[in-house]
């Protein structure tokens, strides 16, 4: 007997979110409070009390702060994304601003087919629910997995395949109890 179709998804009532890492918040103090949650120090704590002259031509010229930055994006220059006097938002390409934690906006523009992928689900990977009538899902942000400042990924190098533990040598399956003794 062929198994009842299972019943359509009901109407979508949960929400789809995108992942806001806290990069996009400000910079990691690198120590963590009394709850051992890592404390985060708002773009802004340093920004609103400086009012540089001109941006940086190359990661080079941060000798003050933020040294070390590592920067390969193409031909972009720091003034492709970035604001002067104002690091709370980023850059558009006509030179308005958009607000840091809307950053996907900004990859947006430049990677399109990346970024239509992406809308429909086939690039930057998601977790949660499909049925969203069951529950809702979270989408990844490009810069959880994209450094905005050297964005490529690095190619992977093939490997072995994983010796699987549960097989001896002629493919039969092993108990677990003789594995647990192996150990
Ligand atoms: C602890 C203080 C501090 C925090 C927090 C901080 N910055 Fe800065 N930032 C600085 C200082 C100081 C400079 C100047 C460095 C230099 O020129 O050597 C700078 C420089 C920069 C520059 C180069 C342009 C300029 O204004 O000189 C950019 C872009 C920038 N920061 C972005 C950010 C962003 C985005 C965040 C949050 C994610 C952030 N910063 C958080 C202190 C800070
Ligand atoms: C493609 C767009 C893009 C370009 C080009 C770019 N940035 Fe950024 N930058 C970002 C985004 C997005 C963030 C916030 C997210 C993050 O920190 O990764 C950021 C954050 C920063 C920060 C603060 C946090 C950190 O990563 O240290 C500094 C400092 C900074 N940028 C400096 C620069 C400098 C200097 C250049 C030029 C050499 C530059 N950026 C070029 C997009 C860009
Ligand atoms: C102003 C245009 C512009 C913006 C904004 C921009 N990019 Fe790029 N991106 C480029 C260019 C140009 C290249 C280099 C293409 C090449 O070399 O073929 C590139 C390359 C890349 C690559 C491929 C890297 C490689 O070497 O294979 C990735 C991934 C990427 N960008 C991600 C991002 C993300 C994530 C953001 C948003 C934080 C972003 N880009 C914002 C223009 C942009
Ligand atoms: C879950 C992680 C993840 C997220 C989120 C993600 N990407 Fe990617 N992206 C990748 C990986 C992995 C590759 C490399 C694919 C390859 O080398 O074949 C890639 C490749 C790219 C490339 C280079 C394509 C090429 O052919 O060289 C661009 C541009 C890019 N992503 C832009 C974006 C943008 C824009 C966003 C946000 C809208 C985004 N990515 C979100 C993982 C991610």
């Amino acid at each position: 007997m062929p198994r009842p179709l299972r019943p359509a998804p009901g109407p979508a009532i949960a929400r789809v979110d995108v992942h806001l890492p806290d990069r996009l918040r400000g910079i990691s103090a690198e120590y963590d409070d009394f709850m051992h949650i890592e404390r985060n120090v708002a773009c802004n704590m340093c920004h609103s009390m400086r009012q540089p002259k001109a941006l940086p031509q190359s990661p080079a010229e941060l000798d003050e702060f933020h040294q070390g930055l590592v920067f390969r994006h193409g031909t972009l220059s720091c003034g492709s994304c970035h604001l002067l006097g104002d690091q709370t938002a980023l850059r558009r390409a006509d030179g308005t601003a958009i607000p840091l934690l809307d950053a996907i906006e900004l990859c947006r523009q430049c990677h399109g087919p990346q970024a239509r992928d992406f809308d429909h689900g086939a690039h930057g990977g998601m977790s949660g629910h499909w049925d969203l009538s069951v529950g809702p899902r979270t989408r990844n942000h490009c810069v959880d997995c994209h450094d905005a400042h050297a964005p490529q990924i690095p190619a992977s190098r093939p490997v072995l395949p994983p010796a699987d533990r549960g097989l001896t040598r002629a493919g039969a399956l092993r108990s677990s109890t003789t594995q647990g003794a192996r150990r």
